[in-house]
């Protein structure tokens, strides 16, 4: 297979990567669930995040802010959507690295409606001015514009009416605290389990006018790595498969074989994550190895391998991150169907990592 042939815009890379771009954000809005009784998954964020937009409505009042943390692709723009939907509210949106001076920031607070939910995407990637504004805004309704410069400078307090902050983030532990505790409600998203996947998988298929059986949505939602975005994403790709190989009608058969073409294995590894793995048993006997070695050796940035392929490799327990370097697990091994040249760890007075 030709490393180099990623051209194509169905690259495997893009098709199973978190983040959204091109034809996925036009589709994603069609596929988008509209309240909270639609949204699947997320027994605990939803029964939480329902009692306080029930008792805001019943009290009359502004829901109390609110931050959304996890992975990309989890539904945290979907969830801010539907807050502000079932709080019968307008929706504002706008996102950190946008905000870079606290002016924008006092622009936006101050055009906003009573009531208003303003969503606030990446919001660890704020300007630390602008997040100052930002604990005044969200705590009294008030922002002191400064007018002027130098000693002469005053600071002009505005009054804002209440509204919601619904602010998103990948990286809650950026967040310094002042601001984290001036959210009245964290809802932390995890990963899909595959059943809340393939329910995801049948409600869009049905939304795209596409058929799909139980057992073709179970193939692919094993191969969604528990992100919701990426099951939609590989459900579009398996549909243009039915459609031009087969009667556009998906079942087991079809979503394994047409996931075969775009080389995104049963477990949901795609090219990169294999050659990642590959690269660490077959060249490097399972590791340690450093991070840029293995950059190198699969032709990558090292900034791709670490951000791109481990996060998931991790998560799967495919692979460690040492103080030594990336080993790989003996299900990494079983994985790629190959025997352990040597234990991890072995010939170099190490105790071995895994026990193997
Ligand atoms: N619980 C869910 N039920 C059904 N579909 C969902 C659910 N969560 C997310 N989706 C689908 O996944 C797609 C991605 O969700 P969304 O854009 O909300 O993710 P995100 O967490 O904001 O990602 P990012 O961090 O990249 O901004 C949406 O198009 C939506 O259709
Ligand atoms: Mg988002």
């Amino acid at each position: 297979m030709n490393w180099d042939d990623t051209t194509d815009e169905t690259a495997p890379e893009r098709l199973v990567g978190s983040v959204a771009d091109g034809e996925d954000q036009a589709v994603e809005a069609a596929l988008r669930p509209k309240d909270l009784g639609e949204f699947i998954g997320q027994e605990k964020v939803r029964e939480q995040l329902d009692l306080v937009l029930r008792a805001a409505r019943a009290r009359g009042a502004t829901a109390d802010h609110v931050l959304l943390s996890g992975a990309p692709g989890l539904g945290k723009t979907t969830l801010s959507m539907i807050i502000a939907a079932e709080m019968g509210a307008p929706i504002r949106i706008t996102s950190g690295p946008a905000i870079q001076h606290a002016g924008d920031l006092a622009a936006i607070l101050s055009s906003l409606q009573e009531g208003e939910v303003l969503f606030l995407d990446e919001i660890h990637r704020m300007s630390r001015p602008a997040e100052e504004m930002l604990y005044m805004a969200m705590e009294d309704f008030r922002v002191d514009v400064i007018v002027g410069k130098g000693p002469g400078a005053t600071a002009i307090p505005l009054e804002l009416p209440p509204f919601t902050l619904v602010g998103a983030t990948t990286r809650a532990g950026l967040l310094p605290p002042p601001l984290r505790d001036r959210f009245g409600f964290t809802g932390h998203m995890e990963f899909y389990e595959p059943a809340e996947l393939e329910r995801v998988i049948h409600r869009s298929a049905n939304l795209l006018d596409v058929e799909i059986d139980t057992a073709g949505a179970a193939e692919i939602a094993g191969r969604s790595r528990g992100t919701p975005r990426i099951a939609n994403r590989l459900l579009r790709r398996v549909r243009d498969y039915a459609q031009v190989k087969a009667d556009g009608i998906i079942d087991r058969e079809i979503a394994a074989a047409a996931l075969k073409v775009y080389e995104v294995d049963g477990r949901g590894l795609d090219r990169l994550d294999r050659a990642v793995l590959h690269a660490l048993l077959k060249l490097f006997g399972g590791g340690p190895v450093g991070l840029s070695t293995l950059a190198v050796a699969v032709g990558e940035e090292r900034e791709t391998v670490e951000e791109v392929a481990e996060p998931f490799l991790v998560r799967e327990g495919l692979l460690a991150r040492t103080p030594r370097g990336r080993v790989a697990t003996p299900a990494a091994w079983t994985h790629l169907g190959l025997t352990p040249a040597r234990a991890p760890g072995q010939g170099n007075g190490q105790p071995d990592l895994f026990g193997t």
